[in-house]
């Protein structure tokens, strides 16, 4: 814009030096005695007029010049915004539909099957609540507990495996069980044997703090008679490799103190719930090779949370290592593996 005016200045000052002398003209010519005064008056006038009319074209022209380009200013950007949100609508409209088609995956895919799989763990949550607490009900009818009793589940053994163990103390009467991994279950089983009329429970802990808890709640049931819980810290073995199907597993290097067993003959029952997973892989795999020359021809050992793979395969080695042996899958929330002599 600059450019143009900046063009137009020696124009306007051609245009005003002409209108000066044609203004003057006149009155020079009138001096010169070439016109006379009412003449030059006329001519000057005329003069005026048609310099008037002249600078009002060129306004109007410039007038003109100047909507024009600011018609085709206005055109341009139009074009531009329209040419903008015209982009803008289409990334938007491509946004969308990506959203819709995600929307419908959801909607006839991760949903269904999503609410297929919580419905089932829901079902089977309830079926487990269900069976855990029919078998409360009749361990503590069977059993004539203490009207509070420790609580079973999550970290401790779980109604339904109590069930087994005390079905096995009923039929077994046995002097001596062991069990390791002390806690409610000690509690539990000494209420057993005390309705069976005899035998005791020695409960192996690693952990000297859980042993003095396991202690205290054995002795608030008034069962320190029948139940002893020893504590053996986990000591150092020889870890092993062993093939677990096409994997190569190197087993757990701690495990009880044995020495602490060293004075039990005429073991019945064991219970292996412990040492916890965190010691090693097949960290409960030393309980059978190590009570079996202290046990009686028809011991049971009630190995727990058998639905973990590390506990079906330590159940595969004492199988393999122990011909003799046969294994009952007792249906049990965290799975429950029976071993025992065959046809005893
Ligand atoms: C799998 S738990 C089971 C213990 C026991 N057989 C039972 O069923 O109650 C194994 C370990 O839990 C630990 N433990 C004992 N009492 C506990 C408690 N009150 N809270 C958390 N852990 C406990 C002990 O170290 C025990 O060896």
């Amino acid at each position: 814009m600059a450019t143009p005016r900046r063009g137009r200045r020696p124009l306007l000052l051609a245009a005003a030096a002409l209108a000066i002398v044609a203004l003057a003209a006149p009155t020079v010519l009138g001096v010169l005695g070439l016109l006379t005064v009412a003449e030059s008056f006329v001519v000057t006038g005329l003069v005026a007029l048609a310099g008037a009319v002249v600078a009002l074209g060129a306004a109007v022209l410039l007038l003109r010049r100047s909507m024009l380009a600011v018609s085709q200013e206005v055109r341009t950007q139009t074009r531009k915004v329209t040419e903008t949100l015209g982009r803008d609508r289409l990334e938007t409209i491509r946004a969308l539909d990506a959203t819709r088609a995600r929307v419908n995956r959801i909607q006839s895919h991760s949903l269904p099957t999503m609410t297929r799989k919580i419905t089932g763990a829901i079902d089977r949550q309830g079926r487990h609540d269900y069976e855990q607490q029919v078998a409360w009900n009749e361990l503590t009818r069977h059993l004539d507990t203490a009207p509070f009793m420790p609580p079973l589940r999550g970290w401790a053994a779980s109604p339904d495996v109590l069930r087994v163990l005390v079905r096995h103390i009923d039929r077994l009467r046995p002097d001596l069980v062991v069990e390791f991994g002390s806690g409610a279950s000690s509690v539990w089983m000494g209420y057993a044997l005390r309705r069976a009329g005899g035998g005791r429970l020695v409960a192996v802990e690693h952990d000297a703090r859980y042993a003095e808890l396991s202690r205290a709640l054995v002795a608030s049931h008034g069962l320190d008679d029948i139940v002893e819980v020893r504590t053996a810290p986990l000591t150092g073995i020889e870890a092993v490799t062993v093939a677990v199907g096409d994997e190569q597993v190197s087993t757990a290097d701690r495990w009880y103190d044995a020495a602490i067993l060293d004075d039990l003959e005429g073991i019945g029952l064991v219970f292996v719930d412990g040492p916890p997973k965190a010691t090693g892989r097949h960290a409960r795999y030393p309980a059978l090779p190590n009570l079996m020359p202290r046990c009686t021809e028809d011991v049971v050992f009630v190995l727990d949370d058998a639905d973990r793979p590390d506990e079906r395969a330590i159940g595969d080695r004492w199988l393999a290592e122990y011909p003799a042996l046969h294994r009952t899958e007792e249906h049990a929330e965290k799975g429950a593996h029976v071993f025992s002599r065959k046809g005893v």
